[in-house]
């Protein structure tokens, strides 16, 4: 669980760098260069392949996990005191995990399947990656599902982090105030770095370079 987190943190840091790219100014060339050099590189082929086993084998582990937890306690305590040594966002990891999931579905249904297995967008087709990426978050309803979905990632991140170093055993006093504050920051660091795209290019019209013509 701990590896197949860290390996999909590391794959968010790559996909934040090359979305940021739509605000280059140029009309989405940089955007779409990007996208077009990565469908074409062979070794971004297989960490793609990685990346979906990563993100079925953490969902596998999460459902594993939710079930044996039930199964060490099928009688809830009669006195709960978990909100003294837990917060709703750890104890509910399964829950944020699940509409990230919801979301990683609408979204690969809006880019991955246009763009790498229909054809119809991109490679001189009508639409280029980047027209498709502006069109979809001038929408209201994927701009909230998509700002919403960020802040969610940053709640799940924000526990996941530092839970991850304690599952590979940096359980120690010195390192996980450390580790606790960087997760922390990184989830602030997605949370604004995604949510800026659905608060620049919905509400504030940024990308209007990029819009098609008609
Ligand atoms: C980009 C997507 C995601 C990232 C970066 C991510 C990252 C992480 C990390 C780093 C952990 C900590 C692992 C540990 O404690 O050892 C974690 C835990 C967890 N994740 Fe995810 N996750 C993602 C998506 C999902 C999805 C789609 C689900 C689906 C249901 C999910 C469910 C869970 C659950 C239940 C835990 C808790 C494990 C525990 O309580 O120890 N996550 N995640």
């Amino acid at each position: 669980m701990a590896l197949t987190g860290l390996f999909l943190i590391t794959f968010l840091v790559e996909h934040l760098y090359t979305n940021l790219l739509i605000f280059a100014g140029d009309g989405g060339l940089a955007f779409n260069e990007a996208s077009h050099s990565m469908v074409h590189s062979i070794f971004i082929r297989v960490v793609e392949i990685v990346l979906f086993a990563a993100i079925i084998l953490h969902v596998f582990q999460a459902l594993s996990l939710t079930r044996e937890n039930a199964k060490a306690r099928p009688v809830k305590y009669a006195v709960s005191g978990v909100n003294q040594t837990s917060d709703w966002f750890s104890r509910n990891m399964g829950l944020t995990g699940s509409l990230i999931l919801f979301f990683i579905v609408v979204h690969l249904n809006n880019y991955f399947v246009p763009y790498r297995i229909t054809g119809t967008v991109g490679d001189g087709q009508e639409y280029s990656i980047a027209q498709c990426v502006v069109l979809a978050l001038r929408h209201p309803g994927y701009a909230g599902l998509y700002l919403v979905s960020v802040i969610v990632l940053g709640f799940h991140l924000n526990h996941g982090f530092q839970s991850a170093f304690q599952s590979i055993g940096f359980n120690n006093k010195t390192y996980m105030p450390l580790l606790k504050l960087a997760g922390t920051g990184l989830a602030i660091l997605f949370t604004v770095g995604f949510g800026a795209f659905p608060v620049l290019i919905f509400l504030f019209k940024f990308c209007q370079d990029i819009l098609p013509l008609n």
